[in-house]
């Protein structure tokens, strides 16, 4: 069995379980309304716990897990995942009791805690290993997140005006999340999806020439990042259509230019094509919102289910099978891949169909619920048998030197 010395050197171990116990709450609360268990609802309740609690545990998983790896620096602290694991939980409660402003600190306190543990282990670095170019977004996503936060707590005060709220919920429901997919998984997918690997060295380009293309690659990205903060801005104009419009054209922008996504991927494996397919479903979610604002919360269901929970469970499952050291399973048709495809193809029909048949709208959320519930809950028991399970001293640094192979190798930039 796990102990805590392996969730400090593996924080998935407890973070990924974690994060689909909130899933499930947040999803869970319309399914007690649509059955009469609970009184009354709330969209803030729902949309707050999913962001912050479900969401976040993934990232703050994979990244606490990843950074100190890849950075060849130490693994988390107690005094950090402690405070990881207790902020969530406060957070949780806050949202539970409808205490707002409580649960917006704490998701302000677990960003700057991420924020720190990321620079920490950057600092730390060789000086050789230089942070890929499209980690320009992580520090966007962060300031989406934590300044959206606390625009939010003031103007949920009164402090600020109330157009202002406007703009923050966004910023952290969407802007936060969306960044960081467009830092990691920006950098992750082409790799993953088998792009061209040959190192620019190959291909006769001097280091100052590699350099150059570095610093244009990081001013492109800042640029982009710049605009997609703007869109927020815009949407608390009340210009939605157009805000969307722009944040859907650098999303897809920037993964058409990093990954390549006009083109399937190359490798079979069943965890890379659904991470194809949600980069593809996000974009999707982001341009219907612009075309038709009317459906906007409908649209962005494409976003969260489609792409979110996708790319969660698929990445997820690369993440965990890896460290258990069973990465060749990925070759192997699995059964948890069929129920995760089935809940969440279940979940967005009737997600779809709720707003289509606004008579029956409560029914066909619950029913978008336990489609979701069936999907993240499989996906549990197919993870806790291998989190569960610590790896013997010499095979965990091979499974991760394996992983770090598999993620860093070097691609052709242009
Ligand atoms: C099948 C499950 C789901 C159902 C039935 C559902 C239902 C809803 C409904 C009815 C709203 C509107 C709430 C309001 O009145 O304000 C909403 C909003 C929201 N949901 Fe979900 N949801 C589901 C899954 C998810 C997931 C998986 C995520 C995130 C990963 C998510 C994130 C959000 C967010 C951020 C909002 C606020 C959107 C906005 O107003 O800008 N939802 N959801």
């Amino acid at each position: 069995m796990v102990q805590w010395g392996d969730l400090r050197r593996e924080p998935f171990r407890v973070l990924f379980p974690l994060a689909v116990v909130f899933g499930c709450a947040g999803v869970g609360h319309w399914l007690g309304y649509a059955l009469g268990w609970r009184e009354s609802y709330s969209g803030f309740y729902h949309a707050s716990l999913q962001v912050g609690a479900y969401m976040t545990c993934f990232i703050a998983g994979f990244l606490m897990t990843a950074l100190p790896r890849f950075a060849a620096a130490q693994p988390a602290s107690n005094l950090e995942l402690g405070l990881a694991l207790g902020l969530l939980g406060m957070q949780a409660a806050a949202l539970w009791e409808q205490r707002w402003m409580l649960a917006e600190g704490c998701l302000a306190g677990l960003l700057v805690l991420l924020a720190v543990f990321a620079g920490r282990r950057f600092a730390a670095k060789p000086a050789s290993v230089a942070p890929p170019t499209e980690f320009v977004w992580i520090p966007f996503a962060i300031l989406c997140g934590l300044a959206g936060s606390v625009l939010l707590i003031l103007g949920q005060s009164g402090i600020a005006p109330s157009w202002v709220i406007g703009m923050a919920r966004p910023m952290v429901q969407q802007g936060f999340l969306l960044g960081i997919i467009l830092g990691v998984a920006g950098f992750m997918a082409p790799r993953l999806m088998g792009r061209e690997t040959l190192r620019a060295a190959t291909l006769g380009v001097t280091p100052g020439r590699a350099q150059a293309i570095r610093r244009r690659r990081i001013r492109l990205h800042g640029l982009a990042g710049l605009v997609f903060l703007a869109t927020f801005w815009i949407e608390g104009t009340g210009a939605v259509g157009p805000a969307y419009l722009l944040r859907a054209a650098v999303f897809t922008g920037e993964f058409l230019w990093t990954s390549q996504l006009h083109r399937p991927p190359a490798p079979p494996d069943r965890y890379v094509r659904l991470l194809w397919l949600s980069i593809w479903l996000m974009a999707a979610g982001l341009w219907g919102a612009g075309i038709v604002p009317r459906f906007r919360v409908m649209m962005l269901h494409l976003v969260f289910l489609g792409g979110f929970s996708l790319m969660t469970f698929a990445v997820g499952t690369m993440v965990v099978l890896s460290h258990a050291g069973e990465a060749h399973r990925l070759r192997q048709p699995l059964w948890v891949f069929r129920v995760v495809e089935a809940g969440l193809g279940g979940a967005l029909a009737a997600r779809v169909l709720a707003e289509l048949a606004p008579t029956a709208f409560f029914p066909w959320l619950g029913v978008a619920a336990v489609c979701w519930l069936a999907a993240g809950l499989g996906w549990l028991v197919f993870i806790l048998p291998y989190v569960a399970r610590p790896l013997a001293p010499d095979a965990f640094e091979r499974v991760h030197e394996e992983a770090k192979r598999r993620l860093l190798r070097p691609i052709r930039v242009s």
